[in-house]
């Protein structure tokens, strides 16, 4: 199977299983079950699950196990993205090519979706099916995911974005910044499933940690060139709201020419942190690939 194969793969069951769990929700609530669905549901890349799969596959973890992983983390994902768009924060009209979710629904039902969702992914990392009923190993995977998600990761990393909007920082604060805000969901991804993974050593987890990190920031670096350069009708987003906003990026410091700069040294330095793997890595090369050059 090749590449776009198998993210088209991976894409298709994450919709699925999110889709039903969506479903079974009881329908007290019906517009924040819509509103639930509208974030879940409406057209990610699929780039964290992507991340999941073909490092579990790798290192033999159970299809059933990255799947719950996968959700957990979209659940994560998502939220953060209904709440990053809010007024309060981005003030963003646009996300996946649809109006976001406090312009679909309103803003109250947008912070409870995100609160929700945020709620689903721990209940599904505690109570879904997986090939493991171990306590232990859940118990590692609420905590992996909890911290990457809260102060020491994307919220702590939304906090700096928010606070330094519009005053200049360092790249090693930058640099910081992005490690947290993105680079933490990615990384629990690699976290998440090496505690699944039977038999890795610790300089193999270390490695595949390592490379997860560095995906982070490459996958940051390439979001803030595409406010700059993408196309809005591709990226599903508004083109320019960085600039707009005063944010702090890569682009914005060292120019768009040194941040592109930058993320090919990071490319080289991602591919590098594989190479020590007794693995064939051949998918993960090209997952490394498609994150530094995708165009949304
Ligand atoms: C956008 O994430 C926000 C960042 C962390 C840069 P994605 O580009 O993964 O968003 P979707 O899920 O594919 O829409
Ligand atoms: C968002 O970064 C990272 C999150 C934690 C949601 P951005 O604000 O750059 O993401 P987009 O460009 O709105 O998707
Ligand atoms: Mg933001
Ligand atoms: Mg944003
Ligand atoms: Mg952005």
């Amino acid at each position: 199977m090749n590449f776009s194969e198998l993210h088209s793969q991976v894409r298709y069951k994450t919709d699925q299983g999110l889709s039903n769990i969506i479903d079974i929700l009881p329908d007290h609530s019906s517009t924040l079950k819509s509103a639930m669905r509208y974030a879940l549901l409406s057209g990610g890349k699929r780039t964290r699950p992507l991340l999941v799969y073909l490092i579990g596959e790798t290192v033999s973890v159970e299809d059933t196990d990255l799947l719950t992983i996968s959700m957990a983390i979209e659940c994560i994902h998502a939220y953060s993205l209904v709440h990053d768009d809010l007024p309060a924060m981005d003030d963003d009209d646009l996300r996946r090519g649809k109006p976001t979710c406090h312009k679909a629904f309103d803003e109250a039902t947008a912070i409870l979706a995100g609160d929700a969702l945020q709620s689903l992914a721990f209940t599904l990392l505690a109570d879904h099916p997986m090939s493991t009923n171990g306590g232990a190993r859940r118990a590692a995977l609420v905590s992996i995911l909890a911290k990457a998600a809260g102060y020491l990761g994307m919220c702590g990393g939304q906090a700096i974005d928010l606070q330094t909007t519009g005053q200049s920082i360092t790249l090693t604060e930058l640099t910081q910044l992005h490690q947290l805000k993105t680079g933490a969901l990615l990384c629990a991804c690699a976290e998440m499933v090496t505690v699944l993974a039977p038999n890795l050593t610790p300089q193999q987890t270390g490695a595949l940690i390592d490379y997860a990190r560095l995906i982070g920031l490459i996958f940051q670096i390439q979001d803030d060139i595409l406010d700059i350069e993408g196309h809005s009708d591709i990226t599903g987003k508004p083109q320019g709201s960085d600039l707009e906003l005063g944010k702090n990026t890569f682009p914005a410091l060292l120019g768009l020419h040194s941040a592109k700069e930058e993320l090919a040294k990071l490319h080289k330095q991602a591919l590098q942190a594989l190479t020590g793997l007794p693995y064939n890595t051949e998918a993960l090369t090209a997952f490394t690939d498609f994150v530094v050059k995708r165009d949304h």
